[in-house]
């Protein structure tokens, strides 16, 4: 029996956490497809290579041997995981994000893994698009604020300072842009289970996602 399972929901819904902790207990491939798109920001930002030349975008992601390794995204043989998460690709990726033509090639890649293995993918067009004939679809959710201050408390854990109002501003521009471009904004699926987390933990989202998972499962014997 063959699995996938879509999450799709605004920057700092809790994605990539609950996305990876499903993925350990029913083992599945976790493909967090937003690192993809960041790393194409990165390789575009260190060769110079601005969105709007989009010629020049495509080659560049035509040329990356992209996967991931556990946890770790490796691109042409580097682990980029970290360098991925930096101020500056966060405030360039959703411009590089709504290229058509960048998408078109990442979403093929993207269904291209879903057909060979198990999968838990998380990102913005996952119901709607890249594994719209999945059973399993989920919005996860939650309030501007609350992602802002989960942003904040994750940040400072770091040591690293930054203003509340700035991680609020930051996440409001990129739900607009992300929501509003042309080509596979962020929409719920019609079909999708939205799941609002402003006022959930974590343990309780994975049980609610458990659930549909294991009746599925039950299901398909
Ligand atoms: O999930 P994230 O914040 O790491 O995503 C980075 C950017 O990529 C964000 O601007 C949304 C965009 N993205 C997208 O357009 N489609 C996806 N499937 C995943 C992410």
């Amino acid at each position: 029996m063959s699995i996938s399972v879509a999450i799709d929901g605004p920057a700092g819904a809790g994605k990539s956490t609950i996305a990876n902790i499903i993925a350990t207990k029913f083992n599945l491939m976790y493909i967090n497809t937003g690192s993809m798109y960041r790393a194409v920001t990165l390789m575009s930002l260190r060769n110079n290579i601005n969105y709007k030349d989009v010629n020049s975008v495509c080659d560049l992601t035509n040329s990356l041997d992209m996967y991931f390794k556990g946890e770790s995204l490796i691109v042409n043989g580097e682990d980029v995981s970290e360098e991925i998460r930096s101020i500056e690709v966060s405030n360039n990726v959703s411009n590089y994000a709504a290229i058509p033509e960048v998408r078109e090639i990442l979403v093929k890649l993207q269904q291209d893994i879903a057909n060979k293995y198990d999968v838990i993918m998380d990102g913005r067009d996952i119901g709607t698009v890249v594994l719209k004939n999945s059973p399993l679809k989920f919005f996860l959710t939650a309030s501007a604020e609350e992602r802002a201050k989960r942003r904040y408390e994750e940040l400072k854990e770091k040591c690293i300072v930054v203003e509340y109002n700035n991680i609020l501003n930051d996440i409001l521009k990129r739900d607009y842009i992300d929501s509003n471009r042309e080509v596979n904004p962020l929409r719920k699926a019609h079909d999708a289970i939205e799941i609002d987390s402003s006022k959930l933990s974590i343990d309780d989202v994975i049980s609610v996602i458990s659930g549909y998972i294991e009746d599925y499962m039950k299901n398909q014997i």
